[in-house]
């Protein structure tokens, strides 16, 4: 399963990119917004550090707007990806930008019907939203799990990625992955917490006291 990590804080990328656990980055508003930068500046900041697709996400309701604003990111960078919402307006910019060769994350997906349109109009990546189903009671998992069998057995037709998103926890990435989500864009607190286990801290604690006590030198 690929890493995307999901923020548009720049030290943050370089320091997981340098750890080399970084195959793409997702952005939005909201995390253009908290980054305080301005928003082109930042995709081609990110672009300069990371060769994998990065998705950059349109600023308007309006499809035709979106495919305008989708072929301005495009040129910032080969390896952007637009990213649009999934509404009516947003399909097509999807078709649209497809028919361009352009790559497109269809976001905002909260159903496996809404999944299947934006197979169908050729998305490279659909980003379920894990975390904002559980926050209202409902079950995210479940929804990675049937978009992945879903488009598994349309696989001739759909080449459609799913990228899981809204991620809120170490065990979420493990659980996408056993469910074969080809793509988990992790907050980058997450990927730190996935790293740490209580009884790594105290084995290597011991490992290293009982080192010392050997008088050794390496
Ligand atoms: C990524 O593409 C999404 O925009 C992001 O994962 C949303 O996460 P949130 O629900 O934590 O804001």
């Amino acid at each position: 399963m690929k890493f995307f990590i999901d923020t548009a804080e720049i030290e943050e990328i370089k320091s997981l990119a340098d750890l080399g656990l970084v195959n793409g980055v997702t952005t939005n508003p909201s995390l253009i917004y908290k980054s305080g930068k301005d928003f082109k500046k930042v995709i081609t900041e990110i672009s300069d550090i990371v060769d994998g697709p990065i998705s950059a996400e349109v600023t308007s309701t309006l499809g035709n707007e979106m495919i305008a604003q989708g072929i301005e990111l495009s040129k910032i960078s080969k390896n952007v990806v637009v990213k649009v919402p999934l509404t009516k307006e947003g399909l097509m910019a999807c078709k649209e930008l497809n028919n361009r060769n352009i790559k497109v994350n269809v976001t905002l997906c909260f159903t496996t019907a809404q999944a299947l349109l934006a197979g169908k109009l050729g998305a490279t990546y659909i980003s379920p939203f894990i975390g904002r189903l559980d926050d209202i009671s409902s079950t995210g998992l479940s929804l990675i799990k049937d978009i992945v069998k879903m488009y598994d057995i349309f696989k001739q037709d759909i080449k459609t990625e799913v990228l899981a998103a809204s991620i809120r926890s170490p065990l979420q990435v493990s659980q996408v992955a056993l469910m074969g989500a080809h793509v988990a864009t992790i907050p980058p607190k997450i990927i730190y917490q996935m790293i740490k286990h209580p009884l790594t801290d105290s084995g290597l604690e011991t490992f290293m006291n009982d080192w010392k006590k050997t008088g050794q030198k390496f």
